[in-house]
């Protein structure tokens, strides 16, 4: 590349610029106010972890870890590094390493980016954002419907259509110890029909072939034992009840037995939430119990349940169902003119600021006219005029950009006038 070639960000890896920041700050701020109503707390974990943590939690024999994962040597120590590919793994790391599931079970949530070095698409990015939820140490079904009439109540709230959930049991280890053998019988009678990848995971991990997309292989999959035929009776039991407690919640739901997720964590509950408005990439939620993964990572048994949204995928249905932007950032911009004007001005500004109006001084100076256009652009429903005239006589000329009469009025008079001219 020449020295002065511009520089671009690494592919699948966007930049969210302050037009569309705008929709992610409404959002982030409707999500939180979600999450707090259901009792989650806010957790913050590292971007970078150990490689092994997401190798034992998330299973070496998935596409994540075997192909997606950001790896390095630290240059420094030579400490093998991972960038989080998902943050349930650093979550149950970070609630073992400071015990905080000491005899109180945990509602927690966190946000930011991920990364996958996936091939990018419409929905598919090498850095994405989620919104993840966990709650650590609850065993019964009801904790599992909660989270799903979360989501439902989210939608809702979102306005999101097109939106429906599919739902699945993996069922506990010795059930699919059963059913993996009996796949893997299935599978071997057809071994012409299987493609590479399914090939050399039939003895490693038979269970992910159920979640090739490959075509050709869809009929052999369609016809391979179901897990839920092995199921014991208290997974059934508890995948019975999760049900149950949905539809007296009127949440309406597809069973889908071949519903296994990317993850080798899961246990009994899954569920996806999938539209089919995004192409191919039309899964906006997912996630479901974990009771392994506490143990698995170092820690005493524990059971668990969790899901992670896809930021860009929400925001791009949202944006589909032709949601309006929020409302315009600035509430007042001043344009003055002269050196006595200009430190009146400022001052008025922050008067206005200190009744948390969000106001706009004018910078770099020019015309009264050129000032005006400035305002018009910013999208301030008021401008306050200021010469030095007005600043002499402690007066400010406030004008409604609308339309409507520009009026005069005193330093004590300015506050009350511009809030009624923002409620106009
Ligand atoms: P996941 O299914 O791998 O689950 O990801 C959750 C969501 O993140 C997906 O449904 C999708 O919306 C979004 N997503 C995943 N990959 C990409 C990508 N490359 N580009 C854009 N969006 C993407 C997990 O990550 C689990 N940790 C969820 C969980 C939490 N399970 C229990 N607790």
């Amino acid at each position: 590349m020449s020295s002065n070639e511009t520089l671009q960000a690494v592919r699948g890896m966007n930049d969210i610029l302050p037009d569309e920041a705008g929709l992610w700050l409404w959002f982030e701020e409707v999500v939180r106010d979600w999450l707090h109503s259901y009792g989650y707390r806010n957790i913050r974990m590292p971007l970078v972890e150990p490689t092994d943590l997401f190798k034992r939690a998330i299973g070496e024999v998935t596409d994540i870890v075997e192909k997606e994962m950001y790896s390095f040597a630290d240059a420094l120590n030579g400490d093998q590094l991972t960038l989080r590919p998902e943050g349930t793994a650093s979550c149950v790391r970070a609630v073992l390493q400071h015990n905080l599931l000491y005899n109180a079970p945990q509602r927690l949530y966190y946000s930011g980016q991920m990364f996958r070095h996936e091939r990018p698409q419409k929905g598919r990015y090498r850095q994405f954002h989620q919104f993840g939820v966990e709650a650590l140490g609850f065993a019964g079904p009801d904790i599992d419907a909660e989270q799903i009439l979360m989501c439902a109540r989210l939608w809702k709230k979102l306005g999101l259509r097109d939106v429906t959930l599919q739902l699945n049991t993996l069922g506990d280890a010795a059930s699919r110890h059963r059913h993996r053998a009996k796949l893997i019988a299935h599978f071997e009678q057809r071994m012409e029909l299987l493609d590479a990848d399914s090939t050399r995971r039939l003895h490693s991990n038979p269970l992910r072939i159920l979640d090739s997309k490959n075509p050709a292989m869809q009929d052999l999959i369609a016809a391979a034992p179901r897990l839920m035929d092995e199921l014991e009776e208290d997974a059934l039991r508890h995948f019975d009840e999760v049900q149950a407690m949905l539809k007296r919640h009127d949440v309406p739901f597809e069973i889908n037995p071949h519903l296994v997720r990317g993850l080798d964590y899961y246990n009994r509950t899954v569920f996806e939430w999938v539209t089919t408005r995004l192409g191919a990439q039309g899964t906006i939620c997912a996630g479901g119990r974990y009771d392994g993964l506490v143990e698995q990572i170092g820690g005493k048994p524990a059971p668990a349940t969790g899901f992670a949204m896809g930021v860009e995928r929400l925001l791009a249905l949202l944006q589909d169902d032709g949601m309006a932007l929020p409302k315009p950032e600035v509430d007042v911009y001043v344009v003055h003119q002269g050196e006595l004007a200009s430190q009146f001005a400022s001052r008025m500004a922050e008067q206005l600021r200190d009744s948390n109006l969000r106001v706009l001084l004018h910078c770099g100076g020019g015309s009264f006219k050129s000032q005006m256009k400035k305002a018009d652009a910013s999208g301030a429903c008021v401008a306050l005029v200021i010469g030095d005239d007005e600043a002499q006589a402690n007066e400010i000329s406030v004008k409604p950009m609308q339309g409507g009469e520009q009026e005069r009025v005193s330093v004590q008079n300015l506050t009350a006038t511009v809030v009624r001219l923002l409620k106009l």
